[in-house]
């Protein structure tokens, strides 16, 4: 089913232009311009998986904006199986403005922009995580003046690295990925990034990715959902996780989307350093997602 709205199934639904458009007006807005342009607009959240970040920095992005959240946590719609996917994006289209879902299954928030009649924001699916990436560009150009230096990231090739991965590819961001063999970024994504500009540089071994660089990033090594993989993946990464050995010789910050496993991913003195822009990044959702709020909605 055709329809007139843009969505956000993955940073790459908006082009290079519109993803600088949208970093520059959360850089306004992050310095208190903006008003209330979202007056008597509404957004449903559709949780599937927990959140912190995600569901408070939304609502209350939409509340700065002058407009309202509905949360609709997973007994609330049962997505999938109460209702079929479609017809929660028919209904919600009945009566809000914006969707923002938090789902397992990808096919699931391509299934919500193609039926709704109003913009899917994607906060988080199995494979990706835009609004994080929009974050974290924002992040990498207030720290480090902008995407000239470099980046590496190391650990699970997840969904946050694989947002991330496009999106430096569309702001012209170098970067580096490690990750163990078998837990890489999905050469599906590895062929977007090179359409959209530069795919990153990937290797095995984290040394090598964090030479030299100016910022190093890292998420869990179990996502959500993954929890069965746990032994096996903590095996996997052993030797990925960043701390102060790894990152010796260098002046690299620290990146990370939250929440953190401590003494896993990264080490607790790591994370807890001077290097680490986390809370920055975390801040940075709610700047970075009330100004896509308002440009999806050409407020
Ligand atoms: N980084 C992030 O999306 O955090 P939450 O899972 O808490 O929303
Ligand atoms: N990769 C993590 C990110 C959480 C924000 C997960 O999916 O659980």
């Amino acid at each position: 089913m055709a329809t007139a709205a843009r969505s956000v199934r993955d940073v790459d639904d908006l082009s290079a232009e519109e993803l600088r458009t949208v970093l520059d007006r959360a850089a306004s807005m992050k310095a208190g311009e903006g008003g209330r342009p979202l007056a008597d607009r509404t957004l449903a959240m559709v949780f599937e998986k927990p959140s912190t970040r995600t569901r408070v920095s939304f609502e209350t992005g939409m509340t700065q904006l002058g407009g309202h959240a509905v949360f609709l946590g997973p007994d609330d719609i049962g997505i999938g199986g109460r209702e079929p996917v479609a017809d929660i994006a028919r209904t919600l289209s009945c009566y809000v403005d914006v969707v923002m879902a938090r789902l397992f299954d990808h096919a699931h928030i391509e299934e919500l922009a193609e039926y709704a009649t109003v913009p899917v924001v994607n906060g988080l699916t199995d494979d990706a995580h835009p609004c994080q990436t929009l974050a974290d560009l924002l992040t990498i150009r207030e720290t480090l003046g902008g995407f000239d230096g470099e980046v590496a990231w190391v650990g699970d090739g997840n969904n946050v690295a694989q947002s991330f991965v496009l999106g430096c590819a569309m702001a012209g961001q170098s970067l580096t990925v490690a990750t163990p063999s078998g837990y890489g970024i999905d050469d599906a994504v590895l062929d977007r990034a090179a359409d959209l500009g530069e795919a990153p540089t990937v290797t095995d071994d984290p040394a090598a990715a964090v030479e030299g660089a100016d910022a190093v990033y890292t998420d869990v090594w179990v996502s959500m959902g993954q929890e069965a993989e746990r032994e096996e993946k903590l095996a996997a990464f052993e030797g990925f996780q960043v701390n102060a050995d790894l990152l010796a010789g260098t002046d690299a910050l620290v990146m990370h989307c939250l929440p953190a496993h401590r003494g896993e991913e990264v080490s607790a003195d790591v994370i807890e350093s001077e290097r680490a822009v986390v809370w920055r990044q975390a801040e940075n959702r709610l700047h970075a997602q009330k100004a896509l709020l308002a440009w999806l909605l050409d407020a």
